[in-house]
């Protein structure tokens, strides 16, 4: 019988299934049926799987393939203005982010938002939460780009309806912005067997008023829909208006949470939240250092995330590196730190990231009967010299992984998939 759905994808197999644990199969291979994995494991055995005999292999034992990476917090109208500083968050949003979130009207995220996909998938990332600006118009159209993008998107639109601290804008009506979510997520959580999802998005605590974060969370609880916002990004303390406000839950994503105090991790805790860590941005907007290793021994969820444009960029391994290096500059000031290795921050960027978005089981590992969300690599591309003169076949699963998390970006990316469905191909190698 010809196998009408199978696909089959070959390389150095690499995941996390535990934090600090990593897993590899050198000349291994993973076999898809309509986006999911039916069978992983060394070649030979796997090519002996039913209906395999008819499978054209794709890639190569010289080829790392990883679990796709997983981006929890970005925003989408902001790329155009990655990298351009300012002292302190505020004064950041103010004269570079809300500018360029005014901006993002329906024409320009008709030209924006395809290629902030291309951008994520070439980076080696295959799902992203996400915020769009307050419009309602430009963040379908976004929905829209996500659809066609094949990536695996949570998204929503932002909340913001106080002028807050420093006068804060664009702001909108509480009613209004309310009304538009809903439609929004009416419209778009769910869709494609869940592929797209919609989270409902305060800004946060100072641009919002307390009815529209308790309405918000209502809202996310009537739809079982995602919350996205921020934590202690430049100070500490709000987490008790979003517990009172009912925005806390296993469904909630907090970026940042650089500044909690044992109080406020205890509820977070409590309340089963996941944290979206964003060291690249912590620092380039002078905000702090996450404490990592309290916020993980409180048993919090944590992944990783990009922040762009308070990150200067999608690349999540510059994220891992950057997570390894800030906690490594805490342990030189606090005995008791503990620095993750590069097995640790893999596992954050994948298994971490899928486990805070609640999707555990269904991606962030090669396990049999998760969807084939998977990155191929070329290490060449991330070696000294192009790997001339270094036989990288010998490297360990932690030596690769170390390699990437210094080196790694989209240069060494090949192939990015979502569901078994490739949606990135580098192009190829210009012949000399
Ligand atoms: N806090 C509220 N809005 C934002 C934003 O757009 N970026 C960052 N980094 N923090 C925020």
């Amino acid at each position: 019988m010809m196998a009408k759905s199978l696909k089959g994808l070959r390389g150095f197999l690499i995941d996390a299934p535990e934090r600090g644990r990593l897993r590899g199969v050198r000349d291994g291979a993973v076999l898809i049926e309509d986006g999911v994995l039916v069978a992983v494991g060394p070649f030979d055995e796997v090519r002996r799987s039913p209906g395999a005999e008819y499978v054209k292999w794709q890639h190569s034992p010289e080829a790392v393939l990883i679990p796709g990476l997983i981006d929890l917090h970005a925003h989408l109208p902001q790329y155009p203005v990655v990298a351009r500083a300012e002292e302190s968050l505020l004064p950041w949003l103010q004269r570079i982010a809300l500018p360029a979130e005014k901006e993002f009207n329906a024409a320009a995220a008709r030209a924006q938002a395809p290629h902030f996909y291309e951008a994520l998938a070439r980076n080696g990332t295959t799902c992203a939460m996400l915020h769009a600006a307050t419009y309602e118009q430009s963040c379908d159209v976004a929905f829209e780009a996500a659809e066609r993008s094949g990536m695996r998107i949570i998204l929503g639109k932002v909340m913001m309806d106080e002028a807050g601290c420093g006068g804060l804008s664009p702001r909108e009506k509480l009613p209004l912005s309310l009304a538009r979510s809903e439609r929004l997520c009416r419209k778009w959580h769910g869709c494609d067997g869940g592929r797209i999802e919609y989270a409902f998005s305060p800004r946060f605590a100072v641009g919002c008023s307390e009815e529209l974060l308790r309405e918000a969370a209502l809202l996310a609880r009537k739809f079982d829909a995602y919350v996205q916002t921020s934590l202690s990004e430049s100070c500490g303390g709000t987490g008790a208006v979003y517990e009172a406000c009912g925005l806390l839950g296993e469904r909630t994503v907090l970026a940042h949470c650089v500044h909690p105090d044992d109080e406020e991790v205890r509820l977070l805790a409590v309340a089963r939240v996941a944290v979206a860590h964003s060291p690249t941005a912590d620092l380039f907007l002078n905000s702090g250092i996450m404490p990592l290793d309290r916020l993980l021994d409180a048993g919090l969820r944590v992944g990783l995330a990009s922040d762009v444009a308070g990150g200067p960029e999608l690349n999540l391994w510059q994220v891992m590196r950057s997570t390894i290096e800030s906690q490594k500059a805490r342990s030189f000031y606090e005995k008791e730190v503990r620095v993750p290795t590069a097995a640790e921050v893999f596992h954050l960027a994948t298994l971490g990231g899928a486990g805070a978005l609640g999707k555990g089981s269904l991606i962030g590992t090669f396990d049999v009967g998760k969807d084939a969300d998977i990155v191929a690599f070329d290490l060449a591309q991330a070696l000294s010299c192009g790997g001339r003169g270094n036989m990288h076949c010998d490297l360990s699963p932690e030596e690769v992984v170390t390699l990437l998390v210094y080196r790694g970006g989209p240069a060494a990316v090949i192939e990015t998939y979502v569901r078994g469905v490739s949606i990135y191909r580098a192009p190829a190698p210009q012949l000399l």
